[in-house]
This record gives C-alpha cells, structure tokens and sequence, in this order.
C-alpha cells in the first residue's frame, strides 16, 4: 500500500463536502426565493469579479453527473447543506414542494450508491426576508430557523445518516462585523453569536423529537491561537482570540456557559438560553484550515489580529501552511474539554489556481502534500486517544468561494465555468487510492 501511515481505524468515515450556494446555481428555479448571499451578490460590487451564485457549478441541474463523482471516489458520506430559501422562501410559513423534491433526489441518490448523507441544515444561506426581518440580530431567527429544522427533521427524518445545525457560527459572526465604532460592532457581534447558538440548541430539540436516530451535531471553525511574542499584551491578546474565537461557540455548546474574561462571561445570558444551547451533542464537527498567530491591537474589535507566522509559507488566501497545527489543535481540544463528543472532521482543504495543462491533467500536488500531512495530525490524534470518527475534504468541486468568487479553487475536482465540464484533478485519484487502500488492509 502507498500510504500506510494513513491507515484508519475500520468504520472511520471518509468523505467530501460541499455548501449548497457555492456549488447548485439555480438561483430563482422551480419556486426558490432570494436569500441574503443572492441579495449581496446582485449588488453593484457585491463578490469578487462580479461572480454570483446564479450558476455557480450548475449541480441543481447536474445531479446525477455529480453523484457519480462520489462514486467513482469511493466517498462513505457527502456533506451537503440544504438552502432554507429554496424550501421555505419567505423563511415561515409555506413550503416548496419542488426545492424539497431537489434535496430528495440528492439524499435517495446518495443512499442508493451507498453513500451517509450528513445534511448541514444552514450554511450561511437564509431567506431574504429573515434578513430584511434582521437576520441573525434578531432572537426571532432563531425561533424562525428552529421551524425550519423541524420542517427538513420531518421530511428527511427517516433517511440522513448525520445533520449539522450550523455551520461556522464564527465565521457568521464577523461576516456582520461592519461599521467603525467598536461598542457598537463588538455588541452587535456578540447578539449574533448568541441567537445562532439559542437558534442551534432549539434546532437539536426539535430534531431529536422528529428524526429516527440520526446523530446531531455543529461544525465549528477553530483554529488554535498562538501569541506573537511573550509580551504580556500578546500573551493577552492570544487569550482574548481563544476566547473570542475557539471558546467562543464551544465553551457554552459543551460547558454550559460562555467563556469568561475579566471574571465575567462575554456573554451575559439567562439559565434557560444556556441549558438550550448545551442540549446534547452526538458529535462535533470541526472545520480546519490554518492556525492562527495574534498580536495585541488597540484599534481592532475584540483587542488583538492576526499577524504572519515566521518562516512559514502562505496559501494563495494569505493563509499560513501549516498542517502541523492542526494536531495541535485537536490537543487542545482533547485536553480542554472533558465531555468531548466525538468528532467529525467536516472540512479540510486547500485553495489553489489549479488549471488543466497541455495534457488536460490538473496536477494539484500542493493539495495532496497539504491534505496528506492534515491526515497524518488525525492519525496520530487518534492514537493520543482522540476520538474523531470521519473526515471530510472540502471540496467536492471547485466552487463559489463566497467574496472571493470563483478564483480559489478547494476541488478535489476541477470545474470550467464557462461550459462547467468536471474534470477530476490528480487530487481526486490520490484520494480514490487513500481511501480503496483503507478497504483492502483493514
Ligand atoms: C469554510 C466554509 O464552511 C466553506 O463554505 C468555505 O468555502 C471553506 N471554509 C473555505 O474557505
């Protein structure tokens, strides 16, 4: 075998993800209303080159061709994320039969091929109506997103293997961190932060009640904090991003309550939110890309930003390559939280320019050496005893990636979005191989 220090345990799940915005186009098809990243998109300067999610990689339209992809990968599980607006488009009330009719297909295609369906009930994309109505601002999001948790419970309870609440509540937290008066952006950022988790806990109770057994969880976007100097204000200031950033979202999900600074909690809320929100949680689904080193900064909102790491090269988002931080992030993880469920990783992935060459080959080796060195920090995670249970590659396929449009590239396969031809890169068939050998020497 070609790797055998990549060998997982039997039953360790191997997978793809992908978000439904950056990769299904049909925008306005078959009854789907606008949603908040459509509204964004349209505006005059709204992505990165113009791109909108309008067509995206077509995958509305291309279905069947794109779950032929996961089976000519060999994947045991597909993260996908359902778009609220495409089956509920005022956010309440009436639902559309034929967005739902969409995502049957998906989860009935996938299960006939033998592939777990884990469905991530929101991924950033909500109807344009809750943003008119506030968005994340307000509580009532959060009542509104736990109606539409129990719609998809009821429609899709007897068949996903695996559903994600959220994803990246973090990454939803700063995206509506605008505006110059620091009070008033921290305030706002943290009402966000808390009617994501309320709009979480409510969400895994009406799944609970209406699903026949499929596990539950959130994926998280952790990066693992580092301060730039040992000067007591960096040192500070790695606190605060701890706090404000790793701890943030897990500390209430698996703690109870939110982390504390200055011997209060950031967030000061009442007994009932903060036992909703600690509901139980089957697994917990991490995301990781890059770690993260930071500097005290008066100017910035929570008081520290992120600086480069020394001698360390940068992927073509600016972020640090550096793989060997994410063991330590899932160190950290073990030690610091006691009731650690078990975990999912759900996305892992690597941007890059990647192109066809004169041969019509993509030869994405940056991406194989990057995912390769991220897998090894899993295994010998799992060997100090973490408990982590699958791993996803984000992604599936080229796609939008939401303000940057469509230049970086995370696809295991290459799309053209001009005719959006597929073209596997050499990534997919090193991921093929990975997994085919997991099968044989188990
Ligand atoms: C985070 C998000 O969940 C996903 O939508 C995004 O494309 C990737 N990471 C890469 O940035």
């Amino acid at each position: 075998m070609s790797e055998p220090d990549l060998l997982l345990p039997p039953g360790f799940r191997w997978g793809v993800a992908t978000a439904a915005y950056q990769i299904e186009g049909a925008w306005d098809a078959d009854g789907k209303g606008p949603s908040n990243w459509d509204t964004r998109a349209h505006l005059p300067g709204g992505l990165a080159d113009g791109a909108t999610g309008d067509v995206a990689c077509d995958h509305y339209h291309r279905l069947a061709e794109d779950l032929d992809l996961m089976t000519g990968l060999g994947v045991d599980s597909y993260r996908f994320s359902v778009s609220w607006p495409r089956v509920q488009p005022a956010g309440r009330g009436p639902w559309n039969g034929r967005g739902l009719a969409f995502y049957d297909r998906l989860v009935d295609g996938l299960l006939g091929r033998g592939i777990e369906p884990m469905l991530t009930l929101y991924h950033w994309d909500h109807p344009q109506p809750i943003e008119d109505a506030g968005g994340w601002a307000d509580r009532d999001t959060a009542a509104r997103y736990a109606d539409y948790a129990e719609g998809l419970a009821v429609r899709f309870g007897d068949r996903v293997t695996r559903w994600i609440t959220l994803n990246e509540p973090l990454s939803v937290m700063h995206a509506g961190m605008t505006g110059a008066s620091q009070e008033p952006v921290r305030r706002h950022a943290l009402r966000v932060a808390h009617h994501l988790l309320l709009g979480h806990g409510l969400a895994v109770r009406r799944l609970r009640a209406r699903t026949r057994g499929g596990e539950i969880g959130i994926s998280l976007n952790l990066a693992g904090m580092t301060a730039a100097s040992e000067r007591p204000e960096d040192v500070g200031a790695a606190r605060r991003a701890e706090v404000f950033e790793d701890r943030l979202f897990l500390d209430p999900l698996l703690c109870g309550d939110y982390p504390h600074l200055d011997g209060r909690p950031v967030i000061e809320a009442g007994d009932t939110d903060r036992a909703v929100i600690a509901a139980p949680l089957d697994f917990l689904g991490v995301n990781w890309y890059a770690p993260a080193r930071v500097a005290a900064s008066e100017s910035a909102v929570f008081g520290y930003e992120r600086v480069p790491f020394p001698g360390t090269s940068t992927n073509m988002l600016g972020w640090p390559v550096a793989p060997a931080r994410f063991g330590v992030l899932l160190g950290w993880l073990r030690e610091n939280y006691p009731g650690l469920p078990p975990i999912h990783i759900t996305e892992n992935g690597f941007p890059g320019l990647d192109e066809p060459d004169v041969t019509g080959s993509v030869q994405d080796l940056r991406r194989i050496a990057y995912l390769r060195s991220c897998l090894r920090q899993v295994r010998a995670a799992l060997d100090a005893g973490t408990d982590i249970r699958g791993y996803h590659v984000w992604s599936l396929l080229d796609n939008l990636e939401w303000e940057h449009g469509y230049r970086p590239r995370f696809g295991l396969v290459h799309v053209d979005f001009t005719t959006l031809t597929r073209t596997p890169k050499a990534s997919y068939r090193w991921y093929r191989q990975l997994i085919s050998e997991q099968r044989h020497d188990g």
